[in-house]
């Protein structure tokens, strides 16, 4: 059974001008186990769509959709406090802004705690144990003082790193991760992508996993969906789209990004694979 099944979604803000439709028609389907990239240009909806999952957009905007449903059940008639239930536990998200997504009043480790008492349960030490071991695994150093730090202390990519941990802490069945490492250097980049993979392939979770980097889809993702303009012009396996991209924003997409970085036009997915090998560089 999928995971996550959404059919023809539309969200629509309100604007001085009228409706403005940042979501048009889109369809998608996550399986356990299954990591779904989406790619698109910057504006194209692709958090817009994730968030009004997540019912995270506020009360004025217009969502509306033929189906929406997690592991079969309707997630729009929940009432709110079976979806909130839902989501930061099964379903977590782990957001594009990490600084404007963690309250800057509180510690670090108080709100990394509070997901893991709200949604396990768990005790004071069990939390303080399971808090440290969470930033371990995200790589942040000197985890049991980091606790003790507010947002402000930290840097774009630590604030980043403990959002991811946020994220994870309740072993959610779907992940969806907004371009989680582009506030990131490379090698941490690296090593949050191999730690969300590696999660992924131990838990068997779905993996939503939005980015404008085709080296990290060539990397991570098993399907692509390819968004432009609130509207989903293509969906293929990961291979199949990068042999034959079907449509022209694709190819544009795709060509655009190697040339950028070589200089030289890159013809097939294996000459793509063996750039991103050799080099270890991201065309
Ligand atoms: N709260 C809001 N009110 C009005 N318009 C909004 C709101 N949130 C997003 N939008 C608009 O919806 C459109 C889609 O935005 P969205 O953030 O989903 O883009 P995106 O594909 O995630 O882009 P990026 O790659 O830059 O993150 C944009 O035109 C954006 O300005
Ligand atoms: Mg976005």
């Amino acid at each position: 059974m999928a995971l996550l099944t959404i059919d023809n979604l539309t969200v629509e803000f309100q604007t001085a001008n009228g409706w403005f439709r940042a979501v048009d028609g889109v369809s998608l389907s996550v399986k356990a186990g299954e990591v779904l990239a989406i790619v698109g240009e910057s504006g194209s909806g692709k958090s817009v769509s994730m968030l009004a999952v997540m019912g995270l957009l506020p009360a004025s905007t217009r969502i509306s959709a033929d189906r929406m449903e997690f592991e079969g059940r309707d997630i729009q008639a929940l009432a709110p406090a079976e979806r909130r239930k839902l989501i930061g536990k099964d379903m977590a998200m782990i957001f594009q802004e990490p600084i404007a997504s963690l309250n800057p009043c509180f510690t670090v480790g108080f709100q990394i705690e509070e997901v893991l008492r709200i949604h396990m349960g768990l005790g004071r030490k069990q939390r303080r144990a399971r808090a440290i071991e969470l930033l371990t695994q995200v790589g942040l150093p000197n985890p049991a003082e980091r606790l003790n730090h507010f947002p402000h202390q930290m840097s774009g990519g630590q604030c980043q790193r403990v959002m991811i941990a946020m994220a994870i802490a309740c072993n959610p069945r779907l992940l969806i991760a907004d371009e989680p490492t582009t506030a990131l250097d490379v090698t941490i980049q690296k090593q949050i992508l191999d730690l969300l993979v590696s999660l992924q392939d131990k838990t068997g979770m779905g993996l939503i996993m939005i980015t404008h980097d085709m080296g990290v889809v060539a990397e991570t993702a098993d399907r692509v969906i390819v968004q432009y303009k609130g509207r989903k012009m293509e969906e293929a396996d990961v291979l199949s789209l990068f042999e034959s991209p079907g449509h022209p924003y694709t190819r544009a997409l795709l060509s655009a990004l190697p040339e950028n970085a070589t200089g030289k036009r890159l013809n097939t997915v294996s000459d793509f694979m063996a750039l991103t090998e050799t080099t270890g560089e991201r065309p």
